[in-house]
């Protein structure tokens, strides 16, 4: 029919393929940038795949993340595109089983939780628990053995993993969920996480043995953070935790947050830092472990700013890690060319008019993406577009801090044609919906947990480095892009070789 049928020139080009209602899902679902990439060549800027029947509109490039990101609720809708996916997960009542409007209310009692204050106190709790990690965990045998000749080995999204949910439930998620992690809470985490998966995403209604299993998880779960609030009713709760953020909030309406809310917001949060975090992590060690002067450069800093003059560290402050230019543009960097989620989705509500060029206003309107196609934003594709990074695929955090680093000029310049404020600080690069770096997303549904998460990956990455030396196994590549998951993870093998520094 493709090459038969003249194309409706009203709709944005369909990208070619040979079997009807997958589409182009397995060279999407295989390696989505090289897809879009080679898309971008044939088609332009907007066109549109089939993905397993559903017709997915792809607009590429700064305009495109503004045209996706920016657009109207009416028009775009998140809860259309996940609720399907997320509410088995995390449950009623929250995030996309709501109206926008609610769930951005409660984006709203999340950031209370989010605060400066507590993210004071979380500093040192990261640190501690990585310490203890390490000192405990058998990956890290040979560090404990203290030898500082001996070279030991471990998966670095497996560890990177376990720290992760360690460090953000001693933080951000409470004493409770801490305390039971060795026991019965990482198995249901498992069991919900395995119903998080692209398959739930494009099949949501399958008669799979995991989709039982995750409603009961979900079943378990809820009831477990219910317990824990109704447990601290009563008491005097001043837990600098998300739990006793939210028991503090109302809606608009003056409506108190209900417990089963409160329950299903927590596990939203677990699973919306989990991966997103550790496979950040894992990436960043990765390339640290791959590039010896970026990790020494780290480490020196580290020296520099904590280091005691009997060669041990003093604690971190949450006001000095928001001032660790090295630390952050590792982290930045890491997130350039390994942004955890690839593709956001979102529901069209209304036929939406579009320029192939995405130019505004809307004269070479020419294109309409109709009523009940997906649009995709892919902030990934723009942030590794030879057009606006030189070198684009090359991990280089020093183009970030360094005013002669390899892409930060191009990078500047772009944003001061738009009038935007670069500012190579914390957390604080533009946050409008068509730059080119939007790790986090961008407009309404733009992250949250952007603070946290680079406190978190600060802390953990800063406490590693300051305790061993880290290497690629040799004659290992750097890991492949794994795209099968839900985010973005290294392939296999993923093994650092670490040793213990003198100095420790
Ligand atoms: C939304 C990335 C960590 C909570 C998002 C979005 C992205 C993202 C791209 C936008 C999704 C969309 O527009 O559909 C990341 C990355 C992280 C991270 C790269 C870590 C490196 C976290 C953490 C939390 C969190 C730690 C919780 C503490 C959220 C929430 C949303 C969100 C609540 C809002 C969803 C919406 O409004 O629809 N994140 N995230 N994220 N993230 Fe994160």
């Amino acid at each position: 029919r493709q090459l038969l049928w003249p194309r409706d020139r009203s709709l944005p080009p369909e990208v070619f393929h040979w079997i009807p209602i997958v589409g182009s899902a397995i060279t999407y679902g295989n390696d989505p940038l090289g897809f879009f990439f080679k898309c971008r060549e044939k088609y332009g800027d907007v066109f549109t795949f089939i993905l397993f029947g559903r017709k997915v509109t792809v607009a590429l490039g700064p305009k495109g993340n503004n045209f996706v990101l920016g657009g109207k609720s009416t028009f775009f809708s998140a809860e259309d595109a996940y609720t399907h996916l997320t509410t088995p997960v995390f449950g009623k009542d929250v995030v996309y089983d709501v109206p926008n409007d609610v769930f951005m209310e409660q984006k709203k009692f999340v950031k209370v939780g989010l605060s400066v204050d507590n993210f004071r106190a979380y500093v040192n709790m990261i640190e501690e628990e990585v310490e203890l990690f390490m000192q405990t965990d058998s990956a890290f045998l040979t560090y404990q053995m203290n030898n500082i000749n001996e070279w030991g080995c471990f998966d670095a999204a497996d560890i990177m993993s376990q720290i992760t949910i360690l460090t953000a439930s001693r933080t951000l998620q409470g004493k409770e969920i801490r305390d039971n992690l060795d026991k019965s809470f990482s198995d249901l985490y498992a069991a919900l996480d395995g119903g998080f998966t692209p398959i739930n995403f494009l099949f949501p209604n399958l008669p799979l043995a995991s989709y039982r299993r995750r409603d009961e998880a979900h079943k378990k779960m809820s009831d477990f953070y219910v317990d824990i609030i109704r447990k601290r009713k009563g008491t005097f709760d001043d837990a600098q935790d998300m739990i006793g953020a939210l028991r503090s909030q109302r809606y608009r309406n003056g409506r108190q947050l209900e417990d089963h809310e409160i329950a299903h917001i927590m596990i939203a949060l677990l699973m919306a830092g989990q991966h997103t975090s550790s496979a950040t992590g894992s990436w960043a060690l990765l390339h640290l472990a791959d590039n010896v002067q970026a990790q020494e450069s780290l480490y020196k800093e580290q020296v520099e700013y904590f280091g005691n003059s009997d060669g041990t560290f003093r604690e971190m402050s949450y006001e000095e890690m928001r001032r660790l230019p090295i630390l952050d543009s590792v982290i930045r960097e890491t997130l350039r060319i390994h942004p955890p989620i690839h593709s956001i989705f979102r529901y069209v509500r209304t036929d939406v008019a579009v320029s192939p060029t995405l130019s505004a206003p809307a004269e070479d309107n020419t294109y309409v993406v109709p009523k009940g196609h997906y649009v995709l934003a892919s902030p990934a594709v723009s942030q590794v577009d030879p057009k606006i990074w030189s070198n684009p695929h090359i991990w280089e955090p020093t183009r970030w801090s360094d005013p002669e680093g390899v892409a930060a000029e191009a990078f500047k310049t772009y944003m001061d044609e738009n009038g935007e404020k670069v500012d190579f600080g914390f957390g604080a690069v533009s946050k409008g919906t068509d730059s080119p770096y939007q790790p986090f997303g961008a407009g309404r549904h733009r992250c949250i947990g952007e603070q946290f998460a680079y406190l978190q990956l600060g802390t953990i990455l800063a406490t590693i480095v300051r305790k061993v030396e880290v290497r690629l196994e040799p004659g290992c590549s750097f890991p492949e892009h794994n795209y099968h998951t839900m985010i973005t993870m290294p392939k296999k093998p993923r093994n650092i070789r670490y040793r213990r520094r003198a100095l420790d």
